[in-house]
């Protein structure tokens, strides 16, 4: 009997997927669907200390292969998520989910929002995002790796609860290797692998122009574009962080096949962002039916007989 279970950070979920912070998750109505989708988890949109509008619409395309967004953080709040967290963790205890944090304004918009959940009764699981490339001027703070540590130097100073990181597309073998090094210097319970790739530049063939109006069209790419680099995030920080740290895969999961990519090179769940812009929470279904078939056409009965087994030609 063929079972899609995932393990993560000590819990178990019918399946590995889940909808990517941004999408589907701004209000409970949404997160609800989620909650009653195939999906296996959930997470919210991601955080800041106050709501946000975002940026100025256009600010979200999809394209043939993907899409390109510069959403600029719009959400309700921290407030809001953490009493609806709270809320769910006491009436659905066995609908486990995450928490997505963010910060529009910098280090210390970070910490005070870690404070503030250290300080609520929340324990679920957090994802810090240090990858946002939408907010004008401000730079993606997992791209800087002192600052990155200093970060987590000081949220570990007082915060116990279990988190990971959201980290950007890296592109360089030494800045896998510099990440790692600075991540493994703490008690993260995941890495998510990755955000959209930064600051792409999409150009509507009919006009001539832009099609997003932040930034001067400047957003970060999703979907079918990025899923070799996602593939390739996955697996070199799977090769390089201590065994403790789980990853979740995200980037270009449009298929079946896709999932058992990244699964091959190691993620233990799978987050979706594009494809469930696209599709709407069906996408789950279908996911996992494609899923499910590619395990037994191979002759597997379950995720671990082939997570992170990807085989190379040497
Ligand atoms: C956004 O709200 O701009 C997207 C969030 C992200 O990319 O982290």
């Amino acid at each position: 009997m063929t079972t899609l279970q995932a393990t993560f950070c000590g819990q178990t979920y019918d399946n590995p997927f889940m909808n990517a912070s941004g999408v589907h998750c701004m209000t409970t109505a949404e997160l609800d669907e989620l909650a009653n989708s195939a999906a296996g988890s959930f997470v919210t949109k991601s955080a800041t200390a106050d709501s946000r509008e975002g940026n100025p619409e256009p600010r979200y395309i999809n394209l043939a292969l993907g899409s390109i967004n510069s959403m600029g953080l719009p959400n309700l709040g921290l407030a809001y998520y953490l009493a609806d967290a709270i809320k769910r963790q006491t009436e659905t205890p066995d609908v486990p989910f995450i928490m997505s944090v963010a910060s529009y304004k910098g280090f210390d918009e970070y910490v005070d929002n870690m404070r503030q959940i250290q300080d609520s009764d929340y324990t679920g699981l957090v994802e810090l995002n240090l990858s946002c490339p939408n907010v004008p001027g401000k730079p993606q703070m997992a791209y800087d790796f002192e600052d990155t540590a200093r970060l987590l130097i000081e949220i570990f100073s007082f915060y116990t609860k279990p988190f990971g990181v959201k980290l950007p597309p890296y592109f360089d073998i030494q800045h896998f290797d510099k990440i790692a090094a600075v991540l493994n210097q703490f008690d993260l319970k995941f890495v998510n692998c990755i955000n959209s790739i930064g600051n792409g530049l999409y150009i509507d063939e009919a006009t001539d122009t832009v099609v997003i109006k932040p930034k001067g069209g400047f957003g970060g790419i999703g979907g079918e574009y990025v899923k070799p680099t996602a593939l390739a995030n996955v697996r070199a920080l799977k090769q390089r962080l201590n065994p403790s740290i789980e990853i979740i895969g995200t980037g270009g999961i449009l298929t079946g096949r896709d999932a058992y990519e990244h699964l091959l090179c190691g993620a233990s769940m799978l987050q979706v962002g594009t494809q469930l812009q696209k599709e709407g929470p069906a996408v789950f279904d279908r996911l996992n039916a494609e899923l499910r078939h590619i395990l037994e056409t191979k002759g597997y009965t379950s995720i671990a007989e082939f997570k992170g087994k990807l085989a190379t030609l040497d």
